[in-house]
């Protein structure tokens, strides 16, 4: 595996690997994706193997050019009005971090999509990115860029050390801005739904084509939050994404209502608290004798505690875009737990739930 840098002569390369049927990670504003050549079955089945993820987990097609969306997917297939839904969120929220479900095309390989008679496709806000898929192939197939199941990569490091011994090249762009994957809206639907919250938050969807509906991603929350929907769990195969075991770090994660994070836990060795603000990590250590990070508590002797903070501020955005990199950081300290509260919902609050919730559900 190689690292290449953004220039001009080095995305050449990798572009000429990816027509080549090679890997290639590349940055996007979510997360790293795991490029291949769209249109190439060979290419897309080494991503499958990369990443040993089950081959009944479709990938998402990655455009730069709004032609390339008629060149795969089918909108005679769609009702009227779920082409013209597709219309105005590609002109209104594209480029961005979300991902439409559309009837394909037979240009799209079977093995892209799982053998399902849809495409996910997504206009990627990334500069980097866009100009890769403009020098190969105009459609690159790109899956997070982690090994199944674990956290996704919000920069190269991320990348290198979970999948470098298996991939050819990964473009090095830096930190992700966004840090969590796109939004997934399934456009083939009676009513337009959510498959997978994310980037693009509902409330800036909802702007463009009215209501829709959205899966529910925890569908019986012990820590008594519930869903909005009180769906049932979702074991759809169409919407293999919502595998329970997902975006899961190593050390195992147990989830608290915010401002609820047991404080007789905090002598447990090894234990990271992982709160949402400042405000709440605040409340919690209230009381205690000592800085937050060395407490001398309940009787105890002086003990370090990993204490990590998602936003000081309480901001989503920046939340979402910390979110990741932290649970990485934390996987590197080898913390025997971590302790997590839940984050404010709506705006990016609902991936970021959405998240926690299937990391914890994955350490179960
Ligand atoms: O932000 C993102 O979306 C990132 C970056 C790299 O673009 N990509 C990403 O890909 O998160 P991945 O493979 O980790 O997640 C794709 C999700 C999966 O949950 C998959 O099941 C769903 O999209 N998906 C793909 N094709 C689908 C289809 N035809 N129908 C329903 N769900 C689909
Ligand atoms: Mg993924």
């Amino acid at each position: 595996m190689r690292i290449l840098s953004v220039s001009e002569s080095d995305l050449h390369i990798a572009a000429s690997a990816l027509v080549a049927g090679k890997l290639v990670a590349l940055p996007t504003e979510t997360v790293y994706g795991l490029g291949a050549n769209a249109y190439d079955p060979e290419a897309l089945a080494r991503v499958f193997e990369a990443k040993r993820r089950p081959t009944f987990d479709p990938l998402i097609v990655h455009i730069a050019d709004l032609a390339t969306l008629d060149k795969i997917a089918d909108f005679t297939l769609l009702v009227p009005a779920a082409a013209d839904f597709a219309h105005a969120l590609a002109s209104a929220l594209w480029p961005g971090p979300l991902t439409l479900i559309l009837p394909k095309k037979a240009i799209i390989p079977d093995l892209a999509t799982s053998g399902l008679p849809t495409v996910a496709v997504r206009f990627p806000a990334h500069p980097v990115a866009l100009r890769l898929i403009e020098l190969s192939t105009g459609a690159v197939a790109a899956p997070s860029a982690n090994p199944f199941g674990y956290i996704s990569p919000t920069d190269a490091q991320h990348v290198a050390d979970t999948l470098g011994d298996r991939i050819d090249f990964i473009v090095d762009g830096g930190p992700c801005e966004v840090g969590v994957e796109s939004t997934v809206l399934d456009l083939t639907s009676s009513v337009p739904t959510i498959l997978r919250p994310g980037g693009m938050p509902r409330e800036r969807i909802e702007a463009v084509i009215g209501p829709v509906n959205a899966l529910a991603s925890k569908p019986d929350s012990p820590s008594g939050l519930g869903t909005a929907s009180g769906q049932a769990p979702q074991r759809n195969p169409a919407s293999p994404g919502l595998l329970a075991s997902h975006y899961a770090p190593r050390a195992s994660l147990e989830l608290f209502p915010y401002g609820r994070l047991p404080r007789e836990r905090v002598v447990e060795p090894g234990i990271a608290l992982l709160f949402f603000d400042r405000r709440s990590r605040d409340g919690y250590f209230y009381g205690f004798k000592g800085s937050s990070e060395t407490l001398a508590s309940v009787g105890q002797p002086s003990k370090r505690i990993v204490v990590r903070v998602l936003s000081q501020e309480g901001s989503t955005v920046e939340a979402a875009a910390t979110l990741f990199k932290i649970l990485h950081e934390l996987d590197g300290l080898q913390v025997s737990g971590i302790l997590a509260e839940r984050v404010p919902a709506g705006g990016l609050g609902d991936a970021i739930n959405d998240r926690l919730y299937k990391a914890r559900s994955a350490a179960r």
